[in-house]
């Protein structure tokens, strides 16, 4: 066995195998690079994944690189695989990718040269353990690999694109790959090597020469330069060199898994498979959600916010899972900073906002967590005796929504008792809601119907024009009526209208679509929406006059005050995304927006609601930005130009290579597609009409610019007016006299209650008939209707006093749900072993509640109203036996 394992003298540490692998590369000329943020510069992926991420626009050739070698340990994260955390012995959310990258410099032969030496003279791995995978038509590779290298040809394989290709992305830079593995079990030989067989080889170092673009249509084309591009994964190596059977007990997490361990009272060494995959998945978790809060996330339902969200959850409820009851990530996230602080810095300098962010997710999260597991276990319970055995979409929805439980933690949950989810229908179910909340804003069915993509192979798309001009000569390409395509369509017909060309914007980046007119030879259509099929501008509207035909000229005319409108909207937008970055957290970002003609709303990650001060401080910032006049620029750039310069991207949106940016210098830079003002001042006016929080970590403002202002503040204003007529004060002074009217209604009120039970005892006389003789004493058990707890007293003891010697019990229901029961005892009753209060209190329990008092008054409530009358018929019968004999 000796054989199998590396002849390495000592065990080196993870931090050691970082800084050698550094040194090794440095040594080879290569500029030694901090690893950048989690959160990616490049907008079409939600966080790093891989330690050529933040080189992609140089690979691209949109940035010249400062150096032609490189070499980083990137912090990654990838969340593809996160079930598979804690199950296998090397799945990660989180992990550190150690690369050498070079830029149109050397290629395959060096890069394979130096990864060898790299692997076997430096880490010492026995070049007997290894073994090589090559693209399967990569020749070179496997030339190199068994000519120069030496590695027998059985020990070189030959893979497909699923294995042997990397691509950071659907679209981007990519290349054939060639990766080592490291054999745990030589002594298996080398007649079947299966390199997917987990339990004997580890795939620990990826060579991709990166030499092609990909596009959108699957593509490729050759970059301009040939280059190299690697990953070495610092815990895989860290497993091999440290002889630990996973990559989880290697030096890197080990002392995050004791922490929860020992905070758990669990011995890891000898905990059942169970609780090691918890453990696992709590120390693999802690060191992702410590980075990535010291990265600036913070959890939210949307992009990084929800992933960062999901697993805190899941990291909570496996901390449950094995036994820890309270809170307790920051003291396991204590342990994975003082892991990471040396090498990265910024986690301890962000410790009390990691802490603090982990302490509110995690409250927030048990405490709904308690709820729903409850009805959960109930569904389980359910189902468990169902056909089916499984959940139902709706149920794992309510879950979600109401309880936060994300779809895969329920599934995880239902998985560990053997049942399923129908994530269809849970999918459905949250289209639904998706559609009930837009219906709620959305009268008319503006959804783009039918065959346009039949069509679309026909006719071109849209040439938009409606930057500069509000009306053009157009062409009609296409008339959709209820999804069918036809040649014409007559007057009083619902249309979909395709134009070869228009001014028309279509509703996109949060901006509603314009309104206005197509008219040609005597046909008119009046236009409501328009909206936007991949490139086609699809006008909605319905013909007001004639007949409309495929391939006439028509003049499409845009409302300009709906234009005008929806441009002061949004860019009043930007200026409110940019008075919130200045004024309240530069980290704020937008989760959302809505550019109407009438409003806006803009929807951001903020993990707290804004003050009244800070939302006027906003106001006023906006404002002002207005009153200055801001001219705005609007370019065509390069992406990477743009991000360069700052521009502020929508984040998880896609962008093309070139984008728009809209900037009013030194107030706001944002890539957008929009319309928008050319000068601040025509906005007029910016208000403020409300804060609130829509999702957990979302803040929602809405307010509204332009002319939409003026509407807002005359419909206050008619308010305003129509309440000083009624109340006959000026508007100043409408504060006072409601609070004076208040206060009268207060008083009026309390008289109004004590009238009430004034009246209710005095109509409890009428009851001293009904009380029963039982020798001396008189009994009397009755329900009052509807009177308060005080006025049942005096009820009791004013019928006492009128009876004599005896006993009065009096319930009554003083509002729904509610009971309220008193009882008055003589001393002659408390005599015969009676006590008010214990006796009151048992009559209580029939009506679900409790209470008592003095053994000859005491006063007692319930919750159950449909209990009373029981109740009270077993207090008559219980004094009549006590009493009777
Ligand atoms: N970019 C390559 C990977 O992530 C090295 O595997």
């Amino acid at each position: 066995m000796a054989k199998s394992k590396p002849s390495t003298a000592t065990v080196i540490t993870g931090a050691q195998i970082r800084q050698t692998f550094l040194d090794f590369y440095a040594a080879r000329g290569h500029a030694i690079k901090p690893s950048a943020s989690l959160v990616p510069e490049d907008p079409t992926v939600l966080l790093t994944i891989a330690g050529m991420l933040p080189f992609k626009p140089i690979f691209l050739g949109q940035r010249p690189a400062d150096v032609d070698r490189a070499t980083t340990s990137q912090k990654c994260i990838r969340t593809n695989d996160i079930e598979n955390v804690g199950r296998t012995a090397r799945h990660h959310t989180f992990f550190e990718m150690l690369g050498n990258f070079s830029f149109g410099d050397y290629f395959k032969e060096q890069a394979i040269a130096w990864a060898w030496e790299l692997s076997t003279e430096v880490f010492k791995l026995p070049p007997e353990q290894l073994v090589v995978s090559v693209f399967r038509e990569d020749d070179d590779a496997f030339a190199i690999w068994r000519d120069q290298v030496g590695v027998p040809t059985h020990r070189i394989i030959r893979m497909g694109e699923e294995d042997n290709f990397w691509a950071s992305g659907p679209t981007g830079p990519c290349g054939p790959c060639s990766e080592i593995y490291y054999d745990f079990h030589p002594e298996r030989g080398d007649d079947d090597i299966d390199l997917e067989d987990d339990s004997r080889f580890i795939e620990f170092y990826n060579l991709v020469f990166m030499q092609y673009n990909r596009d959108a249509a699957g593509n490729l084309t050759p970059l301009q330069n040939q280059n190299i591009d690697t990953g070495l994964g610092l815990e895989r190596m860290a497993q091999i060199l440290q002889q630990v059977p996973n990559n989880y007990e290697t030096d890197l997490i080990l002392p995050i898994i004791e922490t929860a361990a020992k905070l758990a009272g669990i011995d890891y060494a000898k905990a059942d498979e169970k609780t090691k995959v918890s453990l696992k998945v709590i120390g693999d978790h802690v060191r992702a959600v410590v980075h990535m809060i010291a990265d600036g996330i913070t959890a939210s339902n949307v992009g990084r916010g929800y992933v960062l969200r999901r697993l805190i959850r899941r990291v909570v409820r496996h901390g449950r899972l094995i036994g820890i009851a309270g809170a307790f990530i920051s003291q396991v996230a204590e342990t994975a900073i003082q892991l990471a602080e040396a090498p990265f810095p910024n986690t301890r300098e962000r410790e009390s906002t990691i802490k603090a962010e982990l302490d509110r997710e995690e409250a927030r999260f048990l405490e709904t967590l308690e709820r729903g597991e409850k009805l959960l276990a109930d569904i389980l319970q359910r189902e468990a005796k169902s056909k089916t055995q499984q959940i139902a979409g709706t149920d794992a929805f309510v879950l979600y929504d109401t309880y936060g439980f994300p779809l895969e933690l329920t599934q995880e949950i239902a998985e560990e008792q053997g049942l399923t989810v129908d994530v269809a229908g849970f999918e459905a179910a949250m289209a639904e809601q998706r559609q009930r909340s837009k219906e709620a804003h959305e009268t008319i069915d503006l959804t783009v119907q039918g065959s346009l993509d039949t069509l679309a192979e026909h006719i071109h798309s849209t040439t938009f024009l409606g930057y500069t001009d509000a009306s053009s000569t157009s062409q009609v390409a296409a008339i959709l009526v209820q999804g069918e395509s036809v040649d014409q369509a007559e007057a009083g017909q619902e249309v979909q209208i395709v134009l070869d060309q228009t001014p028309f914007y279509a509703e996109s980046g949060g901006q509603i679509g314009d309104r206005g007119y197509l008219s040609g030879e005597s046909v008119v259509v009046r236009i409501q929406d328009v909206k936007k099929d991949s490139d086609f501008f699809v006008h909605v509207g319905r013909i007001e006059r004639g007949t409309l035909t495929v391939g006439a000229d028509v003049t499409a005319q845009i409302d300009r005050a709906c234009r005008r409108r929806a441009q002061a909207n949004h860019t009043a937008t930007h200026l409110l995304q940019a008075a919130l970055k200045k004024l309240v957290d530069p980290d704020i970002s937008q989760a959302g927006s809505l550019v109407a003609f009438d409003r806006l709303r803009f929807d951001f990650n903020c993990p707290r609601a804004l003050s009244a001060e800070e939302i006027q401080q906003v106001e006023e910032q906006v404002n002002t930005w207005i009153a200055e006049g801001h001219a705005a620029e609007v370019a065509v750039m390069p992406l990477e130009d743009a991000k360069a310069k700052g521009a502020i991207a929508m984040f998880g949106e896609k962008y093309s290579a070139e984008v728009r940016v809209i900037d009013f210098p030194g107030v706001s830079m944002e890539l957008c597609g929009g319309t928008h003002v050319s000068n601040t001042a025509e906005i007029g006016l910016f208000k403020i009409i409300s804060e609130t929080g829509v999702a957990s970590g979302v803040r929602r403002i809405e307010a509204v610019a332009g002319p939409a202002v003026l509407e807002y503040l005359n419909v206050r204003d008619a308010v305003v007016r129509e309440l000083s007529d009624r109340f006959k004060a000026k508007p100043e002074e409408l504060t006072d006299r409601i609070t004076t009217l208040q206060t009268d209604l207060k008083t009026t009120q309390k008289e109004l209650e004590t009238l009430k039970s004034d009246l209710a005892v005095l109509k409890s006389d009428q009851l001293l008939s009904q009380a029963e003789s039982l020798g001396d004493l008189k009994v009397l058990v009755a329900e009052l209707e509807a009177v308060s707890a005080d006025a049942l007293k005096t009820a009791a003891e004013r019928l006492l006093q009128k009876l004599g010697a005896g006993a009065v019990v009096l319930g009554s229901v003083p509002e729904p749900g509610k009971v309220s029961l008193v009882a008055a005892f003589s001393p002659e009753v408390i005599e015969q072993k009676l006590q008010a209060g214990k006796f009151i209190g048992g009559i209580a329990k029939l009506c679900g509640g409790g209470g008592g008092g003095r053994p000859n008054l005491a006063q007692a409530g319930g919750r159950d109203p449909g209990k009373l009358a029981e109740a009270l018929e077993a207090a008559k019968q219980q004094l009549v036996a006590a009493l009777g004999a």
